[in-house]
This record gives structure tokens, C-alpha cells and sequence, in this order.
């Protein structure tokens, strides 16, 4: 039966006709004192966290029928089969067993290999960290460059920013992803290549970002004199292509295994996150896979209606396919976690950017939003006014750490006031002033989610919360999550352009005419790069 025609999708759609204009704020006024408060009934915890959802559009029916959906669109059987590593992502024919890697049961899917991978990594990682590891003049490392893209880089950077304050300072590690010059011409200039090691990251090891950097970095060392045989005590290789990174000039003890069975934006479990080892070292990064694992019981474990993934998941069905969002807003109140805006953007928008189903059928309904966000406070200073007075409606996580990584209290106490107020105040709105451009219309739904501090446990709780919460809606959308075939269309014409862009014959008619326009200015500009540059040498 089509998602659309389920019982509970069209009672879902029924109700929705009769709240859809209702106000939350009615709802929390007419709370009766001797009957559980709009909070206490839309408040869950899980994994170490808790879920406030109740400044969200749902009566107690709203919330009924949305579980029911999940009943009826298979999500705890299809949940069962992912844990149970069987093929969850036909397109590529694999399994989707980032979950294992966080396990501690030994009888978990590829239990064994994992151990065996993480006490490679472990190892390695006190090495470097106690200064045992040395680069070819004998010093040992103080900089670490992680060369990788999309999920070989977007976690780990997320992840090594959020728990600074748990890293050694004696290493600084650095992020080298896009393919622009300027971001490896920089690393360059703030590191000492004596004293830096580099982790290429990519399972693939082909993409055209990591390989290009890589290349830029390895030429930096032979062109400061290093021999070849010298690179090998300054670049390791994180991937599942082994011979391809060994054909790169890596050494294949100096390999780090990823898996056909671990997507590369679910990976920063495994050796993917080896720079967030080095930076928080081997015990912290173990709470961080424990807090994961204590997310994945409860996803496992936990009833549908007191289940965190499973609910947040709902609520973004019910105003994505109901209200018709556009878009979610990820509004973290504190700055340690400024990138997980853009982490949770490839997790969510990668997996669930679909609209073809599992059986290869285009979706009649709109899947992923458009993820955006940005650290509280800024984000009130910046966007938030369309919020209050645009006339879009935006789902908004907000997400609060109780107590703080610093010691300036003051500062915590206005930053928690400011989280607070805004998802009141958006809730809320003011229609009572009389001047329409200071009305603000409120009825904006938003989860406040808490975390008692942001610790590599409750960090690793959150991040699996987001993983599954996206494995959710895409059982629902019944969609796959794991593939993503519509980024090769643009990395295959990138490679053309190249071609064309270095080339002096005249191009062929396969572009239209805008991208041939293009083409032309940047071949214009760089044969005039050449000539001036020729010109230079015969001027000397
Ligand atoms: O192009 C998209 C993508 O394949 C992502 O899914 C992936 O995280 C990223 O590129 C990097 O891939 P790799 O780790 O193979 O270099």
C-alpha cells in the first residue's frame, strides 16, 4: 500500500485540517492545573538526553496518530533489520553497520575486526600522542592535517572542535577538505613539516578534493628536501581502497581500514575519526562510541512513544509532508558545536535528498528539508528576525548544555536565558500590540533538546540521536539512506570541464552555451596568466 493511502497517513491528514490553524500558546493557557502540563506529557529522555517537544503543533492525538505511522510504515522491523547488518541499501547491495562499530556486545556484527581496528588505532594514536611517533628529522608530531571531504571530514572537524576542551594541546589538528588552493596553502603556512603528520581520509581514496591536496602536501615535503622513503613517517591513510593508497606512496602498515558496510557521513566511529583520537585520545573517544551505544539501546529499546529518535523524526514528517516546511533549523546554544550544523546537513540532506523509492518509483510526497543553523546567540543577531516576523514556517532544534566547559558563569546564565526566550518567544509570538510591525506571530514549533554537559558521552548520544532520527524518516519515506548516487553527475562533469579547462583545443559542443561562456573567460584569464608569466622569464 502507498505511504499515502496507510491509515494513519490519512488520518494524519484529517486531523491536520482541524489544529492547523491552532495556536500553541492557547494550548499551554488552557493547561488545567490538575492534569499533566503540555511538558510533562511532551518530555522524554533518552540516551542521557532530554527532549522537550512540547512547543510542537501536536495534540495528544496529533502525537498518537504520527506513532501509529511509524507502526504502520514497518519502522521497528526495518530498524531491526539495519542492527542486524542485512543489505539496507540495495542501490550499492550493502549493509549499514555504523552501529556495530560502537558496540560492545562481541557477538555484534563484525565484532572481532572492529576490536582489532580500534586497538590498531589506539595504539598508534599514544604513540604520536606520547611523542613517540617521529618524523624524519627525529622530532615527534605536532600537527596533525586531516585531508578528507563530505563524511571523511565533516565529523571528525565537528567532533574535534566540540570536545576541545578534552584535547591534548599538544597537538593542533587542522582540516584540509575543499579543493580550493587556498585552504592547503594555508595549512602549509601555519604548520612546521618536520613536525606534522597528515591522514588522508577517504574510503574511495579517488576523490578528486582529498587526492589533490594530498598530492600538494607530499610535493611540499620532496620539495623541502624530504626523500621519499621519509614521507612514510608523515602521512597515514584512512580507507577501505588499500592498494590505491599503497600505489599514493602509503605504507600499508600505516593503513587504517573503513568498510563497504560503514556510509562515509556515519563513519566518524571507526578509523575515519582517527584525528578525533589523536586530538581527545583513546578513553575519550570511547565515551564518545559510548554515549553512541547508549543512544542505539534506547533507539533499540525504547517504546516508539518515549523513543528520541523516533519522535523528532516524526515531528519533521508531520511539517515537512503536512505543513509543508522547507526547511529545519539546527540552532546549537553553544559555540563548541558551530560545525554540526553543517555535519548534520550531509547526514540528513545525503541520506534523505531522494525521490525515488526502494522499489525505484518517484515519491509523490517531499522528503529531506533543507537543513540550516548556526550557534545561539548569533544566529538571534543574524536570521532569527525572520523567524519571529517572516512568513515561512521553521522547525527549529534548539540544543543546550545544563552546565558549561568554562568557568565564566555569568556569561552560561545569559546564554541558557537567550536559548530559553527564543523558543518561548517563537512559540508564544505577540499579536496584542496595536503597531502591526511589532506584531510577531508566534505559533514557530520547536524541540529544546538538553544535554548536562556537552562530554564526549553525551556528545556521541546526540550524534547517533541525529543518525537514527534520519533513519527514521527515511523508513517512513521509504527511501534509502545510504546511497548517493546524484553527486557522481557533477563530479563526472567537473572532470570534463577540466579537460577542457587545460586544454587548447576549441571546445566541443557538448556544453551549453552559458557553461561554454564560462569555460572560455577561465581559459581566456589563464592563457593571459601564461602569457604574463612568459613574459616575466624573457623580461629576466
Ligand atoms: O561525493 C560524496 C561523497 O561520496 C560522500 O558521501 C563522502 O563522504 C565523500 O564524498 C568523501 O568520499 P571519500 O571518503 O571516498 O573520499
Amino acid at each position: 500500500m502507498p505511504l499515502t493511502a496507510l491509515p494513519a497517513w490519512r488520518a494524519l491528514a484529517a486531523h491536520f485540517e482541524t489544529i492547523r490553524d491552532a495556536q500553541m500558546r492557547d494550548w499551554f493557557a488552557a493547561e488545567d492545573a490538575h492534569a499533566p502540563t503540555r511538558a510533562q506529557r511532551f518530555t522524554r529522555t533518552g540516551g542521557g538526553l532530554t527532549l522537550d517537544f512540547s512547543k510542537n503543533r501536536i495534540t495528544d492525538q496529533s502525537f498518537a496518530l504520527l506513532l501509529q505511522l511509524a507502526r504502520e510504515a514497518g519502522v521497528e522491523q526495518k530498524r531491526d533489520a539495519m542492527f542486524a547488518g542485512e543489505i539496507v541499501n540495495p542501490t550499492e547491495k550493502r549493509a549499514a553497520l555504523h552501529t556495530a562499530l560502537r558496540a560492545s556486545d562481541a557477538h555484534a556484527p563484525h565484532a572481532a575486526l572492529i576490536h582489532q581496528a580500534l586497538e590498531k588505532m589506539s595504539a598508534f594514536a599514544e604513540r604520536v600522542r606520547g611523542g613517540h611517533w617521529r618524523g624524519y628529522t627525529g622530532k615527534p608530531i605536532r600537527s596533525i592535517v586531516n585531508i578528507g571531504i563530505g563524511g571523511s571530514e565533516l565529523g571528525p572537524k565537528m567532533v574535534c572542535e566540540a570536545l576541545h576542551p578534552f584535547g591534548t594541546a599538544d597537538l593542533d589538528v587542522h582540516f584540509v577538505s575543499n579543493i580550493d588552493g587556498a585552504e592547503i596553502q594555508r595549512a602549509l603556512e601555519s604548520i612546521d613539516l618536520d613536525t606534522t603528520l597528515a591522514i588522508v581520509v577517504s574510503k574511495t581514496f579517488t576523490t578528486l578534493e582529498t587526492m589533490s591536496n594530498a598530492r600538494t602536501l607530499r610535493d611540499a615535503f620532496l620539495q623541502r628536501g624530504a626523500p621519499e622513503a621519509a614521507l612514510n613517517m608523515h602521512f597515514v591513510g584512512v580507507t577501505a581502497n588499500a592498494q590505491a593508497a599503497i600505489q599514493f606512496g602509503i605504507a600499508f602498515e600505516h593503513l587504517f581500514e573503513m568498510w563497504d558496510w560503514v556510509g562515509g557521513r556515519y563513519s566518524l566511529w571507526s578509523a575515519a575519526g582517527l584525528a578525533i583520537m589523536l586530538k581527545i585520545g583513546p578513553t575519550h573517544f570511547s565515551a564518545l562510541r559510548a554515549g553512541a551505544q547508549q543512544m542505539d539501546q534506547h533507539f533499540l529499546n525504547a517504546p516508539l512513544g518515549n523513543n528520541l529518535p523516533v519522535i523528532i523524526a516524526l515531528l519533521g514528517i508531520w511539517y515537512r509532508n503536512f505543513f509543508g516546511a522547507q526547511s529545519h533549523l539546527i540552532a546549537p546554544y553553544t559555540s563548541a558545536l558551530r560545525h554540526l550544523p553543517a555535519y548534520l546537513q550531509q547526514l540528513e540532506m545525503e541520506s534523505n535528498g531522494k525521490s525515488v523509492d526502494l522499489d525505484g518509483q518517484p515519491v509523490p510526497y517531499a522528503t529531506a528539508p533543507v537543513l540550516w543553523g548556526a550557534p545561539g546567540t548569533n544566529g538571534q543577531h543574524a536570521f532569527f528576525q525572520m523567524l519571529h516576523q517572516g512568513a515561512t514556517l521553521v522547525p527549529t532544534d534548539f540544543i543546550a548544555a545544563l552546565k558549561p566547559e568554562h568557568s565564566l558563569f555569568d556569561h552560561h546564565v545569559k546564554l541558557l536565558a537567550n536559548c530559553f526566550a527564543q523558543s518561548e518567544a517563537l512559540m508564544r509570538g505577540q499579536d496584542a500590540d496595536p503597531a502591526p510591525h511589532l506584531r510577531c506571530p508566534g505559533n514557530q514549533p520547536s524541540n529544546t533538546l538538553l544535554l548536562e554537559a556537552l562530554t564526549p558521552r553525551a556528545l556521541g548520544a546526540l550524534l547517533a540521536l541525529y543518525e537514527h532520527k534520519t533513519f527514521v524518516q527515511a523508513a517512513v519515506w521509504r527511501i534509502n539512506p545510504f546511497d548517493q548516487w546524484g553527486v557522481e553527475l557533477g563530479k563526472r562533469l567537473s572532470i570534463a570541464i577540466a579537460r577542457a579547462l587545460n586544454s587548447t583545443q576549441t571546445l566541443e559542443d557538448v556544453h551549453d552555451s552559458s557553461t561554454r561562456m564560462l569555460i572560455e573567460c577561465a581559459t581566456h584569464w589563464m592563457k593571459e596568466k601564461c602569457r604574463s608569466a612568459f613574459q616575466g622569464l624573457l623580461d629576466e
